[in-house]
């Protein structure tokens, strides 16, 4: 690990101390897309300098503290409805647990489907720095995912499992062709748990485990983030305007799947709530709206700028995720 850091943050059972900063955070700009191969070759450097492995850089063996969360409390998905006002501070504590292992289950099968997809971009077989990157970012998928798992087994939780339908769509997802589509798909993944773990990292009332996991990830990522932005806006510039039209659609439409595939309505077990009672409470909460407004932000905006919500349907598309902020409607 190269020891140019441009700040150190404290964190709990780490043995490495990590440098996360907002300078890390992707600025991509729709109008501003820099050559391919030059990107690629600047993320590959990043990638051999900068890479942390949860094997090593979190400390398993500390054990987990007392009284501490898993998720800030306004994120947690019954926060402010009446359902939560029954839950006693453990309870809420306990179903904080459920919901971040639900996400992490979902981000073990997410960094699969994205693994694929970059394999299939190294299998085009031209070495460029490209498509080197792309295996470069399958090692850290493969870290992440190992990295996730000790945290479910460390929360003492079996992992939420995708019930086979649901299953059956992300398998789907692996036979588009890769375009600015699957790129987006990319993004609605990687930048909507960016965006979450670094409101939650800094937390000091989060568990110093799972802060230290969203430091490593968020780190990381934001490379990952980088490649996706830029090869998105590059695939719309590249293509006819059908297909600019039918991408969008595409996008609009996986991002109705996937929100919903975040928490597993059978969380709310875990605190004595019927699944379907829990959901339905939750879907129709203002903390919905304003969770999903939230985490989906700057991808929303840099989707905006790169022209991914123009056109009537996948405007209709956008609006049903209830993610738009007030001012892109
Ligand atoms: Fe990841
Ligand atoms: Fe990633």
């Amino acid at each position: 690990m190269a020891e140019s850091r441009s700040a150190v943050v404290a964190v709990g059972p780490d043995r490495r101390p990590i440098a996360t900063t907002t300078a890390d955070a992707p600025n991509v700009k729709a109008r501003s897309v820099g050559a391919r191969e030059k990107t690629a070759a600047r993320l590959l450097g990043s990638t051999a300098n900068k890479f942390y492995d949860a094997e090593v850089d979190i400390d398993w063996d500390a054990p987990l503290q007392e009284g501490k969360g898993w998720m800030p409390e306004h994120r947690i998905s019954l926060y402010g409805t009446e359902l939560w006002d029954t839950l006693t501070p453990e309870q809420r504590i306990e179903l904080g647990k459920h919901e971040i292992v639900s996400i992490l289950s979902f981000g073990i099968y997410a960094e699969t489907f994205l693994s694929a997809n970059l394999l299939r971009v190294f299998g085009r077989g031209t070495l460029s720095d490209h498509s080197l990157y792309a295996i470069a970012e399958i090692g850290e998928e493969s870290r992440h995912s190992i990295m996730f798992g000790k945290l479910i087994e460390k929360a003492g939780l079996r992992p939420y499992l995708l019930p086979r339908t649901s299953l059956f769509w992300v398998k789907l997802g692996q036979f588009l062709p890769l375009g600015p589509a699957t790129y987006g798909v990319t993004l609605l993944i990687e930048e909507v748990l960016d965006r979450g773990q670094r409101e939650a990292m800094n937390d000091p009332n989060m568990q110093p485990h799972l802060r230290q996991l969203m430091k490593i990830h968020v780190l990381e990522e934001s490379r990952h983030i980088t490649y996706a932005r830029e090869e998105m806006v590059r695939g719309m510039q590249a293509t006819n305007r059908v297909n600019r039209a039918l991408h969008r659609v595409i996008l609009a439409a996986a991002a109705n799947v996937t929100y919903p595939l975040l928490i597993d309505p059978r969380v709310y077990r875990s605190v004595g709530i019927r699944p379907w009672r829990g959901i339905r409470t939750a879907v129709r909460s203002e903390t919905y709206s304003a969770n999903m407004q939230f985490v989906s932000e700057p991808m929303v905006r840099f989707f905006h700028e790169a022209g991914m919500l123009d056109g009537v349907v996948t405007r209709w598309l956008w609006r049903m995720t209830r993610a738009l902020p007030a001012d892109i409607t």
